[in-house]
């Protein structure tokens, strides 16, 4: 038998290991829902919220199915609609400007920063005149806490004061970073996050949540989340969606939301292996001063044109990676005929074509790091 020695392979996000860590806490959370039978907001929804609100220092916090039903519900609490405008980065996952459309809005794209892949403040600036000249009504911005950094959010802030615009913290893959100290989730009107499996913070399933300080807003959240229901169930006073979060999912985040803290710690020292071992072969991620990352993706840059090969290369050796994102939303046929701000995407344009994601969890080993690191250097020629 000709048989070749492959190298093990390595996860690049390995939810088993974390499952096995927390051991039969989950399933006894789980178990737990299945015997009191509350599938729909059971009291572990209650309790899910109160935890995020603590641990994010938000006021409100409203649990829902999926991070996209977060920034929409944000977005129809707000009444946006058919001649509103928002400004989004291009550079990032389709939701989030995906939401925009659906509420019939207009999303209007704008670049982003090299350093840390996050909105860059001159070109919000030329967006806003863009949208200005498009004759189109400004309604809110949604930066974009990407790869699990803070968005430049006092920056974003004061654009968004000048211009009577809300602004919506798309911080859907960095739940648990922090901005000058403080955590996301009090940024802006509101903050979306998912739970997808693959976040850092994730369930069994689709889950996301809704963060704000205003009162009367997450009322408005509240009620969007059932179909816009009022005071009585059968009188429903605003078009809404189904958009709770599973009393299962809650068991489990609850479960999840115990270690995280640990989990964001160990993501951060993989961050740091890479950083030491690569700084000198590959564009390493720049974490800007006064932020901390969750480290949702931990991804480098390798010369456009040669991306392919370094994949390629690395694969050979079991190390996956990926590539987020190949393509920015305005070079997307869903999204092409949108405008983006005056000046152009140029940043968006080239990083797309040089961004390449390595493994990342909470659970690398430092010998699978080493390996890692040797793997890529090798692939680069260092
Ligand atoms: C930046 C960003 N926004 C929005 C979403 C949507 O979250 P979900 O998949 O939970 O709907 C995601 C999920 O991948 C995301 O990465």
């Amino acid at each position: 038998m000709n048989q070749q020695t492959r190298p093990n392979p390595i996860a690049f996000i390995d939810v088993a290991a974390q499952r096995k860590r927390l051991g039969g806490a989950v399933d006894a959370a789980v178990t737990r829902v299945l015997g009191h039978c509350q599938f729909i907001n059971g009291p572990e929804v209650g309790a899910l919220e109160a935890k995020l609100a603590a641990f994010s220092g938000a006021k409100h916090v409203i649990a829902c199915a999926s991070g996209t039903d977060a920034m929409l519900m944000v977005l129809m609490a707000r009444g946006v609609g058919p001649g509103d405008a928002v400004l989004c980065p291009s550079f990032t996952f389709c939701a989030t400007a995906e939401v925009v459309a659906l509420a019939g809005a207009t999303p209007v794209f704008v670049d982003i920063d090299e350093a840390t892949f996050n909105i860059d403040i001159a070109s919000l600036r030329r967006g806003v005149a863009t949208a200005k000249r498009l004759g189109l009504k400004l309604k809110a911005i949604i930066p974009v806490d990407l790869f699990g950094q803070p968005a430049d959010h006092d920056a974003v802030a004061e654009v968004a004061k000048a211009e009577g615009l809300f602004v919506l913290d798309d911080a859907c893959q960095s739940f648990g970073a922090t901005y000058k100290g403080r955590r996301l989730g009090t940024f802006g009107l509101a903050t979306a996050t998912s739970f997808f499996p693959a976040k850092p913070l994730g369930c069994y399933g689709d889950g996301g949540a809704i963060f704000t300080d205003d009162d009367a807003f997450a009322d408005i959240l509240r009620s969007v989340r059932v179909h816009g229901q009022g005071a009585d169930k059968y009188d429903n006073i605003r078009l809404g969606l189904t958009a709770r979060l599973d009393t299962i999912q809650a068991a489990i985040l609850i479960e999840k939301l115990g270690i995280f803290p640990e989990e964001i710690a160990a993501r951060d020292a993989v961050a740091r292996s890479y950083a030491d071992g690569l700084g000198d072969a590959v564009i390493v991620p720049r974490v800007a001063e006064g932020n901390t990352s969750v480290w949702a993706q931990y991804t480098i840059r390798v010369a456009a044109g040669a991306r392919e090969a370094f994949v390629e290369a690395l694969r050979a050796q079991g190390v996956p990676t990926a590539i987020y994102y190949p393509k920015p939303l305005h070079r997307q046929t869903a999204y092409r005929h949108y405008p983006v701000a005056d000046g152009g995407l140029p940043i968006s344009d080239r990083l797309a074509g040089e961004v390449v994601s390595l493994p990342m969890h909470a659970y690398l080993d430092e010998p699978t790091r080493a390996r890692i690191v040797g793997v890529v250097r090798g692939a680069v020629g260092k």
